[in-house]
């Protein structure tokens, strides 16, 4: 099974609507010259629409990295899946580490935000992966599979598969430790075992991304993998030449 390559870039809480639409020309060189990988942009709410109407034309995706539940209401400082769609994403991040262990989300809140991202039309990247000392315990396969558990609960198979998971160690986010090639691709096969059992035949179609400190250095090796189907990267993606390098490293 050949699953298209999709190399996303979390931008964070970085860039202005200036900075990021700076960075508009060398990803359009880049998928002029990079015909077979998917890249995405998830830069903060409030660039969103700058950045996908400075790629419009382009296959370039735009997501958000967050959103609420809800559809509407009285949820000061939220934004829906409705809002985001109207601003031009098609994408959106779920249960980012950063969301689960800086502001205390629970599985229970991702698999909303899951559903609510599903209903809302945008392709979804789920985001599991486990603590240092859930590893050190040896408890990183059931850490995972209990996060894939709860937000695929009550997710209908053909909705299931229109979701992007990606595994991101927490130990490796922007720690410059990156999990070696092997672990990756050992959590990425039970990733994907998991959604067979679970979602169905849709699973060998499924991407599985791969995210903690992912570099040009270290991208050829994890890609090389046969369940590693791109990356998610955080901080080497604020450069336009760093990014494109891991594009590149990962188009082969
Ligand atoms: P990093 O972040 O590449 O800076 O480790 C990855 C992520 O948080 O998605």
């Amino acid at each position: 099974m050949s699953r298209r390559k999709l190399i996303a870039a979390n931008w964070k809480m970085n860039k202005t609507v200036a900075e990021a639409t700076a960075f508009v020309p060398a990803l359009r060189a880049a998928v002029a010259r990079l015909a077979g990988i998917d890249l995405a942009i998830f830069p903060s709410f409030f660039c969103v629409r700058a950045l996908a109407d400075a790629l419009a034309g382009t296959s370039v995706a735009v997501g958000a990295q967050d959103l609420h539940w809800e559809p509407n209401g009285a949820f000061t400082g939220e934004v829906s899946g409705a809002m985001l769609t109207d601003a031009g994403a098609t994408m959106v991040i779920v249960g980012h580490s950063e969301r689960r262990h800086v502001m205390g989300e629970s599985d229970e809140i991702v698999a909303r935000k899951l559903a609510a991202a599903l209903r809302a039309r945008l392709a979804p990247i789920l985001c599991v992966g486990e603590l240092l000392s859930e590893r050190d315990a040896g408890n990183e396969k059931a850490v995972v599979e209990r996060q894939l558990a709860s937000a695929f609960q009550g997710v209908a198979e053909e909705m299931a598969a229109r979701v992007v998971v990606a595994y991101e160690p927490v130990w490796a986010i922007g720690t410059g430790r990156t999990a070696q090639p092997d672990d990756a691709e050992a959590m990425h096969g039970a990733v994907r075992s998991w959604l067979s059992a679970h979602v169905g035949a849709e699973a060998v179609s499924m991407r599985i991304l791969y995210g903690g400190s992912v570099n040009a250095g270290n991208a050829a090796g994890l890609i090389a993998r046969e369940n590693v189907d791109g990356f998610l990267v955080g901080g080497a993606s604020l450069d336009p030449a760093s990014f494109v390098a891991i594009a590149e490293a990962a188009s082969g």
